[in-house]
């Protein structure tokens, strides 16, 4: 069975006395329970992630960047490259957010680039996709979310999706208060899953689809219960050890319940 995977995406958030209380808090935790289904992950930003992986050391915490350029090294300035990365403990990067898409307007061919990169260096993309609202409302929330996986797929084929992450996040819900319906999220995770498993069904089945949009730990259990949602991507409730642990009890729970 796949670990359900949370990761708590801090965003431009955090300083060094928060770095160090929260991965203490959450040691103290794992010291207290073992996890039997969930894996977990913090991605803080690039100026702590060194002492993250310091913190983190000898626990199964992952950690997780929030970013990554498309080149490996030269005149780049102000970028970080997957090998800088990588040299302190990263495991998972995420792209294609939206707040970078609208943000610093990364495009699907640009983020394809950092798919590419993190791939041929042996870390694992977690690839945002999702929709705006009128998107959503003008019935095109699968086309989207086909055309962000479709360049990845054409440029580099399925076997670049091999053991990666899709993570589904509707823009509308992010940072609103209002997560996405979970019955409707569970049909555009499996829209996902289907899509990738007309070119590969093993690749498929082994993805990892996480949802991300104002998950708190009262609206996890209906997202849970669904097949095709394997984890969460969560930014404003990981923002203090003791919700993003709450989230995690709770998950353990639901799950434990279900099998
Ligand atoms: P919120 O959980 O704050 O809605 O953010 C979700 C997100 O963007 C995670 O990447």
């Amino acid at each position: 069975m796949k670990p359900f995977f949370i990761i708590g995406n801090w965003k431009l958030n955090g300083n060094t006395i928060f770095v160090k209380n929260y991965i203490n808090k959450i040691k103290n935790f794992l010291n207290k329970k073992k996890l039997n289904y969930c894996k977990i992950s913090i991605a803080p930003s690039y100026t702590y992630l060194y002492l993250s992986n310091i913190y983190l050391n000898n626990t199964k915490i992952a950690l997780t960047a929030q970013n990554v350029d498309i080149n490996l090294s030269g005149s780049f300035t102000g970028e970080i490259s997957i090998n800088m990365l990588k040299d302190i403990g990263v495991k998972y990067v995420i792209i294609g957010h939206s707040e970078r898409r609208i943000f610093h307007k990364e495009t699907n061919e640009y983020i394809s680039k950092k798919f590419h990169i993190i791939k041929s260096n042996d870390l694992i993309p977690i690839l945002c996709i999702g929709e705006t609202k009128l998107e959503k409302d003008m019935n095109q929330t699968k086309d989207i979310c086909a055309k962000q996986i479709d360049v990845i797929l054409n440029d580099q084929g399925v076997q670049a999706f091999n053991n990666t992450i899709i993570a589904y996040e509707p823009i509308w819900a992010i940072g609103s208060g209002k997560s996405a319906n979970p019955i409707e999220v569970q049909n555009i995770h499996k829209f996902i899953r289907d899509y990738i498993a007309q070119k590969d069904l093993n690749i498929s089945k082994n993805i990892i689809i996480q949802y991300g949009g104002s998950i708190n730990e009262n609206n996890i259990d209906m997202f849970i219960k669904q097949k095709d949602i394997n984890g969460f991507l969560i930014g404003k409730a990981s923002l203090t050890a003791e919700n993003f642990i709450s989230i995690v009890k709770k998950a353990e729970k639901i799950i434990s319940s279900i099998h």
